[in-house]
């Protein structure tokens, strides 16, 4: 039987993703919330799963040390993604990444270029040379928000769900750059060598997917 390897994003998108196995029938060996291990085997024959940051799912993944991966649209873009394929939005850890600042923080700036705080540097750069708005990237790992509180930036770019990180540091959305949401990579070698396993896979959380899709819909969210 061919062996597969499935990349999970640890945070917020495993806590999301494990619901998703769960319904597709995919039982790990123990429950990677709870444990300190990085690799899991599964219930199903010669499935196992990493547990990896998130940002280094792609990696993983484009170098074939994992077949498969879960990891966010942000991640992807950031990413590049042109190594991967990416079959399937798995509709999970769904977010904006916005342009966001003190108010009138983009007035201010106007006659200069506006100093951008984010982690997502490539992404940014690319948003604002299509806007032709002259940036200064400045890179940061976490904790955007307090970039433009302590005058380090003008605005930042990051993640926002409920806004309720902005609310509480006296931010404002400005502009949304794209949504969000978690997607299925595949490497680009393993679709073709382990064409019949992976494809039956993403069957499965094909149907998984749209029997949470319909769920909701009928839920009325
Ligand atoms: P690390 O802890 O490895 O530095 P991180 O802090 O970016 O990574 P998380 O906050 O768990 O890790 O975010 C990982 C992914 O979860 C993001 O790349 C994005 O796709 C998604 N995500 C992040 N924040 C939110 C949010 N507020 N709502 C929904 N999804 C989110
Ligand atoms: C993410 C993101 C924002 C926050 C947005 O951070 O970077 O700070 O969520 O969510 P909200 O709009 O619902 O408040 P996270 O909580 O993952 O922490 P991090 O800064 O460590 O990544």
């Amino acid at each position: 039987m061919t062996s597969l390897t499935l990349a999970l994003s640890k945070g917020r998108i495993l806590e999301d993703t494990l619901p998703l196995l769960a319904a597709a029938g995919i039982e790990p060996e123990e429950d990677p919330l709870d444990s300190r291990k990085l690799v899991f085997a599964t219930n199903r024959e010669g499935l196992r799963l990493l547990v990896i940051r998130a940002a280094d799912v792609p990696t993983f993944v484009a170098y074939g040390a994992a077949d498969l991966g879960v990891a966010g649209k942000d991640v992807l873009i950031e990413h590049g993604g042109q190594d991967l394929y990416e079959p399937l939005d798995l509709g999970i850890a769904k977010c904006r990444l916005m342009v966001a600042g003190l108010p009138g923080a983009l007035e201010g700036a106007a006659n200069r270029p506006l100093r951008v705080a984010t982690k997502y540097i490539e992404t940014a750069r690319a948003h604002f040379a299509r806007a032709g708005r002259q940036v200064e990237l400045i890179k940061l790992y976490g904790s955007m928000e307090l970039a433009p509180i302590v005058g380090l930036a003008d605005v930042i770019v990051d993640l926002v769900d409920t806004g309720n990180t902005l609310r509480a540091n006296g931010l404002e959305p400005f502009e949304t750059i794209r949504e969000i949401s978690s997607r299925l990579v595949v490497n680009k070698a393993a679709m073709k060598m382990k064409h019949d396993r992976i494809e039956e896979l993403l069957d499965v959380f094909n149907r998984t997917t749209e029997a949470q899709r319909t769920q909701s819909r009928a839920g009325g969210k």
